[in-house]
């Protein structure tokens, strides 16, 4: 417990009584489109392609995250019937290369995109800017893991590296961004967000002051933050660890960012980045997040054993491989348990942290609930290390 960085949760003296404890609220995302989200859970599965992944293992998936009442995010290889099997709600990622959703020529095409919003399972619309693995960098799929479904489901061609964009090429600026976040809210008529690495927060500032201009009905329903460690199925090894900010920095800073235009309500967060222990978990919800998604560790519950071949098609796990007798052990009606049991147990624990907290459910955690170890070995609390800024001299008029 002493080294630094290390989560200290501030219990407290008289915490409520269990038959007083609540249930965790159901968040509503995107409260200005036609057809708002109420999300259930705060723990939700995280983007993870079907081509990076298995057809088992999006069936577990999406079997798993019904059981659980959570949502699942396509990742952006697009939406695949697999995901469609269960009664899961779905967050659809519009990645760089539109998988799924795109024109011959790699721009969106909005029959196809209204035709996916046409699922009712189908919640939310993610922009994908940048994923904690690559910034600035697009996705990889190699030709090994390329077969003719996935091909067709992406709009691609077999037996070729899938190699998408390192940005859309039509957002250049937070202006371009906003427009066509507003685009595909306009065609799909519900929530969408933009997922990115923070590297410096300037930008979201930017973001925000666009906003105000614009009203805020045109902002995002939502920011994923992902942290600059996070995981993939192929990156570049010089910037699979060392570039974007870890979420520890990256997660307070958009928060404040937000907090200080007053659009923290508004635009919801959606923090990830190894979080995978309640303890994790409860640090990102007292720390500024709404929701908190995982990849990793719902590959765990899958099986995954961390074998790192993911991009060679020999997963030996049935994870992240096409090969079929590789794919024996991986049961989706087993596996879905699994997945289900670890994020029901993550939101019971978390429960249990904000009790003894002394809150009656978790999204009342607040960064004076949790205690950070310095190098000394001392800790100190979150809201003296990251105290919220001033709300009111940023919306002076002339500072917009
Ligand atoms: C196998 C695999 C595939 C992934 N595919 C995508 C993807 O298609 N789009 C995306 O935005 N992120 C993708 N990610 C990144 C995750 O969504 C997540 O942002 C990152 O791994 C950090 O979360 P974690 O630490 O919980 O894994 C992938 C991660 C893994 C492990």
């Amino acid at each position: 417990m002493n080294a630094a960085g290390t989560y200290i949760f501030a219990s407290c003296a008289f915490p409520p009584l269990d038959k007083d404890a609540a249930e965790t609220a159901v968040i509503t995302i995107g409260p200005y489109c036609k057809q708002p989200y109420d999300a259930r859970s705060f723990f939700n599965i995280s983007g993870m392609s079907y081509g990076a992944i298995s057809k088992p293992a999006v069936q577990a998936l999406s079997k798993g995250a019904e059981m659980a009442g959570c949502w699942i995010n396509t990742g952006e290889g697009g939406l695949a019937p697999y995901h469609l099997e269960s009664n899961a709600d779905i967050v659809f990622q519009i990645g760089t290369a539109k998988y799924g959703v795109r024109k011959s020529d790699g721009s969106l095409d909005d029959e196809k995109l209204k035709k996916v919003a046409g699922h009712d399972q189908v919640k939310m619309f993610e922009v994908k800017l940048s994923q904690g693995a690559k910034p600035g960098k697009g996705g990889i799929l190699p030709a090994s893991k390329i077969n003719k479904d996935i091909a067709e489901i992406r709009g691609i061609l077999v037996n070729e590296d899938s190699i998408s964009p390192n940005r859309h090429p039509e957002i250049s600026n937070v202006s371009e961004l906003l427009d066509f976040i507003n685009h595909v809210r306009d065609i799909t008529g519900k929530p969408v967000g933009f997922k990115t690495v923070i590297g410096s927060p300037d930008w979201i500032e930017d973001l925000c002051e666009e906003i105000l201009k614009r009203g805020v009905e045109s902002a995002p329903d939502f920011i994923t933050v992902d942290g600059g460690n996070g995981g993939t199925g192929a990156a570049p090894m010089p910037l699979m660890d060392n570039v974007g900010l870890v979420l520890k920095e990256a997660l307070p800073m958009v928060s404040d960012v937000l907090h200080k235009y007053d659009l923290r309500e508004r635009v919801r967060i959606i923090a990830s980045g190894k979080l995978i222990t309640p303890s994790d978990v409860a640090w990102a919800l007292c720390t500024g997040a709404d929701f908190i998604t995982s990849a990793r560790g719902f590959m765990f519950a899958l099986g995954c054993i961390q074998s790192l071949k993911c991009n060679k098609n020999t997963c030996p796990t049935g994870v992240a491989t096409h090969q079929k007798h590789l794919q024996e052990g991986l049961n989706p009606e087993d596996k879905a348990v699994k997945v289900a049991n670890y994020a029901k147990n993550i939101v019971h624990e978390v429960e249990i942290i904000a009790h003894s907290c002394g809150v009656l459910e978790p999204r009342e955690l607040r960064r004076k609930h949790v205690r950070i170890v310095q190098d000394t070995g001392l800790s100190i609390a979150m809201d003296k290390l990251y105290p919220r800024p001033d709300i009111k001299t940023v919306m002076d008029k002339d500072a917009v």
